[in-house]
């Protein structure tokens, strides 16, 4: 059987393997350069089995045009894995209200927020993304992920205890309530 055809979009420096990765950013791993504001991306209708968009739909400006463009990519019946940064984080809302930082405890709530270098990041809500997808895309699969593990800036945790608290967040990751509080969302649509 041949190796499913996957595009890896915004693929960064993390480029799927296997995967033809697009990127706007020359220092990428991209095989083409293209900006994902600009519709169409330079591929022929249903060119792909699988689309991966790992920690990229917070960044482009228009989420409906993107999905548009999903929607042309991947075959009827293919997927297409969304990661993104949840509305609500619990540990980052923790890590920094013990830290009187009340105002960035809640940044997502809002929706967006700068974060280092002014980059501007959003963080869509589940009904948007599923309303987006509908009813072009059928969710098949919802996972939390850094539910117990906290984000990279909580540093005061030995080795050992992240270890423990990643065992702990693989029981978590599909569970409707500790999903919903995790750092990151991953979504897999299936291409209707
Ligand atoms: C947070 S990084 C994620 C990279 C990779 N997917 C990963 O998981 O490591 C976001 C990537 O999206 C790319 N990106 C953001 N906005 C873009 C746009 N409008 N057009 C093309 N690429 C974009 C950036 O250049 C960057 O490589």
């Amino acid at each position: 059987m041949s190796q499913p055809r996957t595009l890896d979009v915004g693929c960064g420096i993390n480029k799927y393997p296997g995967a033809i990765g697009i990127d706007r950013n020359p220092a990428s791993r991209a095989d083409v350069l293209c900006d994902l504001d600009n519709v169409p991306y330079p591929f022929a209708d249903s060119s792909f089995d699988q689309l991966r968009a790992i920690h990229v739909i917070e960044h482009v400006s228009d989420v409906i045009r993107s999905m548009e463009e999903f929607h042309r990519l991947v075959r009827p019946g293919g997927r297409v894995a969304l990661c993104f940064l949840g509305r609500f984080c619990l540990w980052e809302t923790l890590h920094f209200l013990l830290q009187g930082k009340f105002a960035k405890a809640f940044r997502r709530c809002k929706g967006k927020a700068s974060s280092a270098m002014e980059v501007t990041v959003f963080y869509p809500k589940r009904s948007a993304i599923v309303s987006a997808f509908h009813p072009s895309f059928r969710l098949r699969a919802q996972y939390g992920i850094g539910v117990s593990v906290p984000p990279s800036y909580v540093t005061y945790l030995s080795a050992r205890t992240i270890a423990r608290l990643s065992s702990v967040d693989r029981k978590l990751t599909h569970r409707p309530l500790f999903r919903s509080l995790a750092d990151h969302r991953l979504y897999i649509f299936e291409r209707i």
